[in-house]
């Protein structure tokens, strides 16, 4: 263990803000959009399970290595300008000569034997909308599926309405009160896709509202642009113009707007094609801008000709090709399960993580948030879903909500785990035992939430 006291780039660092939009790949240092915090040192104390999820972090966790938590008991934390700068034991974290000396001017929190996690990456989310979906809702119950309502005029298409005809003020002030309410939940990271929008305008509009509840909210947002969820009305014989509109438009206006860092795509029946999808990604990798999409939610689909795009991520996966999983296993793409899609959905069918774990593909879990099929933000949630109906045990589900979440938005350099250098965020929960997190379902037990080396506001804390 070495000492506590920072470096002197550490001390430097907490007097530079920090960033927390991530909009584009090569603007990670250059932009500040999120409030600058000026943190006071953070002292987090008598923690009763830390668990750290340290450990090599060169590629995305896969097999044995998503269980292996690296859990701390009576630990101890201190965050400095944004950042964690140790992690150890509280006895030598009280009789530390720095800690004795500062102690004053440290603010400390007595975890009184909580668990503490790395602050959740929710790597999949639709917060762009403005109204619940609630005759969807009843008509599923009453038998029909997710893509008859689709064809019966429901679905997506009905959320149009709403985003077009909304105010960008209204819009940003839905999607930060949707942010703080993650933060309760435990979540720092967000990725937050457009979508609802489906035309220049509404899409731009989207990312804007995006962008600025990212200002208003300490946690990081990653942007995604989601103009090729569904083809809108007017385009609905028209598919590949509407294709040729994301491509030569949409993403460009995007790119140069710096509003997204990923182009994502929903690839299936009743949305678009693998061919389509991959002509988008192809326009997305020409703007400069990185790939991500929805595949197998309702079809299977062979992964091939989206692999050589290098995507962070492939989402859903429901149906998936045996005989792709080791070109899976093999590349850095992660798959990311949001079981609360098949929860919402009444299904019986969930994602196989089994067949994907023992492949050695790295697995991520999200909440898919949205007004259609997935309406939570909890990623406790997803997790207790995840433990339920895919056999994934609690500690490969930490993993797959925290580091792995990280490595499928590509900020596992600084999210996802507690360790020295990473960002300070962490969520502390009233349990004795990790295991109760995914446990306990239907109720928020997170305590705490610490984002950027700050606790956040207190109506986060219960
Ligand atoms: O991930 N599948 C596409 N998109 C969302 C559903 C969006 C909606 O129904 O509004 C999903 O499940
Ligand atoms: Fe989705």
């Amino acid at each position: 263990m070495e000492g506590w006291a920072p470096s002197p780039v550490q001390a430097e660092r907490n007097s530079a803000g920090d960033c927390r939009f991530i909009p584009f790949r090569s603007e990670w240092e250059q932009s500040c959009y999120g409030d600058c915090v000026r943190s006071k040192p953070l002292l987090l104390v008598n923690i009763g399970q830390l668990v750290t999820l340290r450990g090599p972090g060169a590629r995305p966790r896969r097999g044995l290595a998503l269980s292996e938590l690296g859990i701390m008991k009576d630990a101890a934390i201190l965050c400095l300008g944004g950042m964690i700068v140790s992690v150890g034991r509280t006895k030598d974290a009280l009789r530390d000569p720095w800690l004795k000396k500062n102690r004053k001017s440290v603010a400390e929190i007595d975890c009184r034997g909580r668990v503490v996690l790395p602050g959740f990456v929710d790597s999949h989310t639709h917060p762009v909308f403005t109204h619940p979906r609630l005759v969807d809702f009843e008509k599923r119950i009453a038998g029909a599926n997710y893509e008859e309502i689709a064809e019966a005029g429901g679905g997506i298409r009905s959320s149009i309405e709403g985003v077009r005809g909304a105010g960008k003020a209204a819009l940003t002030e839905k999607v930060a009160s949707t942010f703080a309410d993650m933060a309760r939940h435990g979540t720092t990271t967000v990725e937050a896709k457009s979508g609802y929008g489906l035309s220049l305008e509404s899409e731009i509009k989207s990312l804007e509202a995006i962008r600025g509840a990212a200002k208003r909210w300490a946690g990081t947002v990653v942007p995604t642009f989601l103009g090729a969820h569904v083809v809108p009305p007017e385009y609905r014989a028209l598919s590949q113009d509407y294709v040729e509109m994301v491509c030569k438009e949409m993403i460009p206006a995007v790119a140069r707007g710096k509003l997204a860092r990923f182009v994502d795509v929903f690839c299936d029946r009743g949305a678009f094609s693998a061919h389509e999808t991959a002509q988008i990604l192809q326009a997305a990798e020409g703007n400069g801008l990185a790939v991500r999409a929805h595949t197998g939610q309702l079809t299977e689909t062979r992964l091939d000709p989206f692999l050589r795009f290098k995507p962070a991520s492939l989402d859903h996966m429901d149906y998936v090709n045996d005989a792709d999983l080791p070109a899976l296993a093999a590349s850095d793409t992660v798959a990311t399960f949001v079981p609360g899609a098949n929860y919402f959905l009444g299904l019986s069918r969930y994602p196989e993580a089994r067949k994907f774990i023992d492949a050695g593909v790295a697995v991520a879990l999200a909440t898919d948030y949205n007004p259609g099929s997935s309406p939570t933000l909890s990623m406790p949630m997803a997790m207790s879903l995840a433990c339920t109906h895919m056999k994934m045990t609690p500690a490969e589900a930490i993993a797959a909500a925290t580091i792995n979440g990280a490595w499928a938005l590509r900020l596992a350099s600084r999210k996802g785990s507690v360790e020295p250098g990473k960002d300070a965020d962490l969520a502390a929960f009233d349990v004795e035992d990790y295991r109760e997190i995914p446990y306990w379902f239907g109720e928020n037990h997170c305590a705490l939430t610490v984002i950027n080396g700050t606790p956040a506001d207190s109506s986060a804390a219960r």
